[in-house]
């Protein structure tokens, strides 16, 4: 893994329970965000990157703002979210010098350090798994995680990757597979991360959510979450909704596309492709999608988690 993350992530760690690949900085933190204090009406967002968590966040943040369409185009995702590991991967705790003519990096509503100071109800982004979060968290605040087929991480991942400069040099999807398969990508290992969450979906501060389950009914998620924050919503303003949470729509808003080359028509963007099942379009060989299969399975072997199907 340092031959691939060589200048962007140096040096990296294995935190937690199952050794979960973090960047630089996490470890000098990480006592702090596992000790933060958490509210009753602090709404928290988890996921594995790449498996829907900007698409949730948006669902819920206007699901629990009465709609609030204004609010939610006047203001970024990111300054309604705290994304409260960014600081730990932000240049400003890797010691680097912000930008030439910039005082500071910017990450005030993304610095768990600030956490205390917003007003509630606080919205918090994370993909950070549940055992680096506080203890006390489901007890104390509603949670929703959403999981998505690994096999269409691994692909979206790829993307992200490149998005984002993450290597130095461009990496074949099979070779990246094979760095995903052993566990060698930041937050990775995915399933434990997963699992951690499923074994919780019974509590009553857990929402857990499928990608696939999005896709497949949009409204219904809608009906489920409105219910878990006590809201009601007539037909026509959950219909409104769905359609402000297509992926066409979202992907039209400049907000929701991070990264650098995202306004260029011709590069990739972080709303990329938004479908289930697309991965079978890069595991192009029999013996590929055999192996992909043979995964999950290995994975899932011991365990109820059973992603949905998608026909
Ligand atoms: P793809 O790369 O497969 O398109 P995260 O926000 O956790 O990083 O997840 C990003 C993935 O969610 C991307 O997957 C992105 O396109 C998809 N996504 C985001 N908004 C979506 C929407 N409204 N509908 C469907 N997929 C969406």
């Amino acid at each position: 893994a340092k031959k691939y993350y060589k200048g962007y992530i140096r040096p990296f760690i294995r935190v937690g329970p199952h050794g979960y690949f973090w960047m630089a900085g996490f470890g000098d933190h990480a006592e702090d965000i596992y000790n933060l204090e958490v509210r009753p009406d602090d709404i928290w967002v988890v996921a594995f990157s790449r498996s829907g968590t900007t698409w949730l966040q948006e669902l819920v943040w206007l699901i629990a703002n009465n709609l609030d369409y204004d609010g939610a185009s006047s203001t970024s995702l990111s300054a309604r979210y705290s994304f409260i590991e960014f600081p730990t991967q932000a240049p400003e705790i890797r010691k680097e010098k912000p930008p030439s003519g910039q005082k500071h990096h910017s990450a005030t509503v993304n610095d768990f350090r600030n956490l205390h100071t917003l007003p509630s109800p606080r919205f918090i982004k994370t993909h950070l798994p549940l055992s680096l979060l506080p203890p006390k968290l489901l007890d104390t605040a509603k949670v929703f995680y959403v999981a998505r087929d690994p096999r269409d991480v691994a692909v979206s991942f790829h993307y992200m990757h490149q998005l984002f400069r993450y290597f130095d040099e461009g990496v074949e999807f099979t070779e990246f597979w094979e760095l995903f398969k052993k566990d060698l990508l930041i937050h990775m290992p995915i399933f434990p991360h997963i699992e951690e969450a499923w074994a919780k979906r019974d509590h009553r501060n857990m929402m857990f959510l499928f990608y696939e389950e999005m896709q497949k009914n949009i409204l219904s998620v809608i009906d489920k979450v409105s219910e878990f924050l006590n809201k009601e919503y007539s037909t026509e303003q959950k219909e409104k909704l769905a359609k402000h949470l297509s992926f066409e729509n979202m992907k039209k808003s400049s907000q929701f596309n991070f990264g650098k080359t995202a306004d260029k028509e011709s590069e990739i963007k972080f709303l990329r492709k938004g479908k289930s099942g697309n991965w079978i379009n890069y595991f192009n060989t029999e013996e590929l999608r055999k192996e992909a299969n043979d995964y999950i399975e290995k994975h899932i072997k011991n365990s109820d988690l059973r992603f949905p199907e998608i026909n």
